[in-house]
């Protein structure tokens, strides 16, 4: 038997003031966008910004349906359009927010596991880490340099050879 081990290292900032000012304005306009989201039937409002390689900035908010699996959340929003928008172009950072109406929205909330699946195998297409930027809209930061290490043991296409 052969014990391994996986770690995750990650900063965390007591708030977006400690941050370096491209991200803390990052996290600001995540924070803003979650306005746009459409979430109806949970209440829970999630804003993405992406900063391009090229300079643009991507966004993404979740939107939901009646019929409640055809929803989608704000990370692949986010990453279908960066996708068709600006084919090829590394992503560098994503700052994730959310307005959860009907509760707090104070601390980290991190990609569910279909988006981490998703922003992995963004980053190995375009061959670039994506780093995330996760907060509410108060409270601490985490800042997590390299989103496919939220995915340890994953699955892609190299196992399909
Ligand atoms: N959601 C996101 O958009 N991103 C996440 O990281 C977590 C969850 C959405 C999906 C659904 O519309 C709502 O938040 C509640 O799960």
């Amino acid at each position: 038997m052969n014990h391994q081990q996986y770690k995750l290292e990650y900063e965390v900032y007591a708030d977006a003031s400690a941050l370096k000012q491209e991200d803390a304005s990052l996290l600001d306009e995540a924070r803003k966008v979650t306005d746009q989201a459409y979430a109806p039937y949970s209440a829970f409002k999630v804003g993405a910004v992406a900063k391009l390689a090229n300079g643009a900035l991507v966004i993404g908010t979740n939107q939901e349906n009646a019929s409640f699996p055809v929803g989608i959340c704000a990370e692949r929003v986010l990453l279908s359009a960066a996708a068709t928008l600006h084919p090829g172009v590394a992503i560098e950072s994503i700052a994730i927010s959310y307005n959860n109406t009907k509760g707090k929205s104070n601390h980290p909330v991190s990609p569910c596991g279909v988006c981490r699946q998703s922003l992995l195998e963004y980053e190995i297409r375009v061959k670039n880490p994506i780093r995330l930027i996760l907060s509410g809209l108060e409270g601490n930061v985490y800042v997590i340099p390299q989103a496919g290490s939220l995915l340890p043991l994953s699955f892609t296409s190299e196992d399909m050879k």
